[in-house]
């Protein structure tokens, strides 16, 4: 069921924001560019490794970021798209992380969560920007299970990362468009899934 606290939280994603760019996709206005520029047919968002540290069946939520938690705040989403470029809804978008130490909860669902694409193919989450732990840069963890079709699982990357150029699964097909400043953060990815 949607409150109204999400659609203001949906609102808030979706609207415009001062000092950032915007597209316009189907009559919406959308915080930074999308990524990257629809054609006629688009490659598939590549898939990730797992890695260690997914916890099944997470929370249905889309705030991550509890009142007392360390860490820049980050508003993180965009689309879920076929292959051309048609959104798609109901989709389960799970996402789980590290905090602002580079720790993840195994023992909780502390920064993992899940929540739905609407019908115009849009995901979002408050969360934090993720700490970066030994031998990795810094990323986010997501799994896309369709309706229909294979469960996506990879990983997002954010740009100007000194870690990026010396982690070795790092693939800037899978960068998101960042905005904000040192205070507050926003994110955009498109995922395109191999359907469509
Ligand atoms: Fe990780």
């Amino acid at each position: 069921m949607t409150t109204r606290r999400d659609l203001l939280l949906q609102a808030a994603m979706f609207s415009a924001l001062p000092g950032l760019g915007f597209a316009q996709t189907r009559g919406l206005s959308l915080p930074l560019e999308p990524t990257p520029a629809c054609g006629e047919s688009r490659d598939a968002t590549p898939r990730q490794t797992e890695g260690p540290f997914y916890t099944p069946r997470p929370p249905q939520t889309a705030n991550l970021r509890e009142p007392d938690m360390a860490g820049i705040p980050l508003r993180i989403g965009g689309l879920v798209l076929d292959r051309r470029c048609r959104p798609v809804g109901d989709v389960m978008v799970d996402v789980w992380q590290a905090d602002a130490a580079g720790q993840y909860d195994n023992a909780g669902y502390r920064l993992r969560g899940h929540q739905f694409s609407d019908g115009d193919g849009r995901w979002r989450f408050e969360t934090i920007l993720p700490g970066v732990y030994p031998g990795r840069t810094r990323h986010i963890h997501v799994k896309l299970r369709p309706p229909r079709g294979d469960v996506l699982t990879t990983q997002l990357y954010f740009p100007d990362e000194p870690g990026n150029a010396r982690d070795r699964i790092f693939d800037r097909r899978l960068l998101v468009q960042m905005g904000g400043d040192e205070t507050a953060k926003i994110a955009r990815y498109d995922f395109v899934l191999d359907v469509g």
